[in-house]
């Protein structure tokens, strides 16, 4: 075809109409996964200064948004738990009784269609809040594998529909596919954290969950934000352990991850949206530098162009308001 005059692009932009008729991506509610944290206590509703909008809630008050949630249409949670105590050990994070343990029961009793996706870490639960355990001043591999199978049979026996592990411990998905087979959880789908960076955009959330290191900092397991090659090799691991999806994260400035992983695994791929990039929009927002409903779809409809078919993101509950 000729070019211009022949050819105009600006055609199709004419009218609203006509925009909306040649638009490649949209969004839809159903690909979005709202996380939610619970905290101890009853009737307890705090919410986050990081992150507006969001509340650790306790037990019984997460049940009571789960049935929100669903009537807003949203049909799926990722789960995250403040627990009571923490320990060098990490007992709360596999403990029967445990906060998300209790929270995925109290869940599905009230909305037992709400699809239930677990954090499967140790960060929350450990007294020096990293995501293994702790030899001086290393975090020891395989030694924290063990802990994390356990969490992940746990949430799987508290009823979680799949689990989401995002220690970036090595071999950490055989070690829980091979758990979860043996407990007779061949069921229950593994969406690996597989590309997660080291990432300065989850300060808000470490302040939700209160799981910031108290000594260094998580560059040791978690990747250079810099490798795209090595994301891929981390992707390729995973689907070789047993994921059955893969979650890249964070989003925004991951999206050529996104898009190479898109490209070369037919898998699902899930890219989570974290608590920076929702925090800076919100904080720009809020000094009426950014129009807030517009800046978040044009970020979700990016990272949903890059090829994510999930995303989890905060903006879930308002995005039921603005589409
Ligand atoms: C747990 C975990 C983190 C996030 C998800 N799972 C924090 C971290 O790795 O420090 C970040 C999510 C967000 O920023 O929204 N390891």
């Amino acid at each position: 075809m000729s070019a211009f005059p022949a050819t105009r692009l600006r055609r199709f932009r004419r009218t609203g109409a006509l925009r909306e008729l040649v638009r490649e991506t949209r969004l839809d509610l159903r690909d979005f996964v709202y996380p939610v944290f619970a905290c101890p206590g009853t009737g307890v509703e705090k919410p986050l200064e990081g992150l507006p909008g969001i509340a650790q809630r306790s037990v019984d008050r997460l049940a009571d948004e789960a049935v929100e949630l669903m009537g807003l249409g949203i049909g799926a949670v990722l789960l995250f738990g403040i627990p009571e105590e923490k320990d060098e050990a990490a007992s709360g994070a596999y403990d029967e009784d445990g906060i998300v343990q209790q929270a995925l029961r109290a869940m599905a009793e009230r909305a037992p269609e709400m699809v239930l996706l677990t954090d499967v870490c140790l960060c929350e639960y450990t007294s020096h809040g990293h995501c293994g355990v702790v030899d001086g001043d290393e975090i020891v591999n395989d030694l924290s594998l063990d802990l994390l199978a356990k969490t992940a049979v746990s949430h799987a026996e508290a009823g979680a529909h799949a689990v989401c592990p995002s220690d970036m411990m090595d071999g950490r998905v055989g070690a829980i596919r091979g758990a979860l087979d043996t407990e007779g959880f061949e069921q229950v789908p593994i969406v690996s954290y597989a590309a997660k960076a080291a990432s300065a955009f989850y300060g808000p959330f470490r302040e939700a969950a209160e799981s910031a290191p108290a000594f260094g900092d998580r560059r040791s397991y978690q990747m250079d934000p810099a490798n795209a090659r090595e994301a891929l090799r981390e992707c390729e691991l995973d689907l070789q352990e047993g994921a059955d999806a893969l979650m890249i994260k964070p989003a925004f400035p991951s999206l050529d991850v996104i898009a190479a992983a898109r490209a070369r695994f037919d898998v699902p791929i899930f890219a989570y949206n974290v608590s920076g990039e929702y925090a800076m929009v919100k904080a720009a927002a809020a000094r009426g530098w950014l129009d807030e409903p517009a800046a978040a779809i044009e970020s979700l409809t990016a990272i949903k162009r890059a090829g994510a078919d999930v995303i989890v993101s905060y903006w879930a509950k308002e995005l039921a308001g603005w589409l």
